[in-house]
């Protein structure tokens, strides 16, 4: 199958983009490597426990903008997108979640467009994570392009709720399932003890010394 000069130049422009997603992904990763890096020295104690990433697949980035009723274009994508590049920082307690977020948003480099608190303010079905959208200089050949990464964070608890909940979701519609108002009504217990048991090990670790405190 022969493809036409117009499909071979969008999909150049399509791949020079998902590239330029995966740089500004790097660089907040890096950010926080060097956050934790120097707790690590500091306190003897690191306040992240993992990190991931991701680029949106072509499929999704598509549905998206669908959904959103926009054309497939690199300014669309750009602009009205702000999920396609994702990085999901996994933290040991639920104050370094916000000391992460802090550290993350005076960094003058940044610029925090929207942040989405489920933790203070939970999903109706027990989802907590701290989500923030920030906007990141990323340095290419033609100068500097700002970048949109959307970064979520949540403790090692909130993380495996939310993950088995996503499996389980995305394995079978839900409501479609006989009994989906009890499959919730039970997620969402599993979130309110899980949510607990992070107040509990906050509050142990208070009563040990606070050691963090990054002033
Ligand atoms: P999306 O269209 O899903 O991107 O949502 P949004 O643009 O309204 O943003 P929001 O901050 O609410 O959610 C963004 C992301 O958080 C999702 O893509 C998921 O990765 C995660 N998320 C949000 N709600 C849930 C949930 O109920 N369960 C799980 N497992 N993850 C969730
Ligand atoms: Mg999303």
């Amino acid at each position: 199958m022969e493809i036409g000069i117009e499909m071979q130049e969008n999909i150049r422009a399509f791949s020079n983009l998902m590239m330029m997603y995966e740089c500004a992904i790097r660089e907040v990763k890096t950010k926080l490597e060097v956050l934790d890096a120097e707790f690590s020295v500091r306190y003897k104690r690191n306040p992240i426990s993992s990190i991931q990433s991701r680029v949106k697949k072509p499929v999704s980035i598509y549905k998206k903008l669908k959904k959103y009723g926009l054309e497939i274009s690199e300014e669309n994508i750009l602009n009205g997108l702000h999920d396609v590049a994702g990085v999901r920082v996994v933290c040991p307690f639920i104050d370094d979640i916000y000391m992460v977020a802090a550290l993350l948003a005076k960094q003058d480099d940044i610029t925090v467009l929207k942040v989405k608190d489920y933790i203070k303010n939970p999903k109706e079905n027990g989802y907590r994570s701290y989500h923030m959208i920030v906007e990141i200089p990323v340095f290419f050949s033609k100068g500097k392009t700002p970048m949109k990464v959307e970064i979520q964070i949540r403790t090692i608890a909130m993380d495996f709720w939310a993950s088995l909940e996503h499996q389980l979701r995305y394995k079978k519609d839900i409501e479609k399932v006989e009994g989906h108002v009890e499959i919730s009504r039970r997620l969402l217990a599993c979130a309110e003890t899980i949510s607990d048991t992070d107040r509990q090990m906050q509050e142990i670790k208070q009563m040990i010394g606070d050691f963090n405190d990054l002033s």
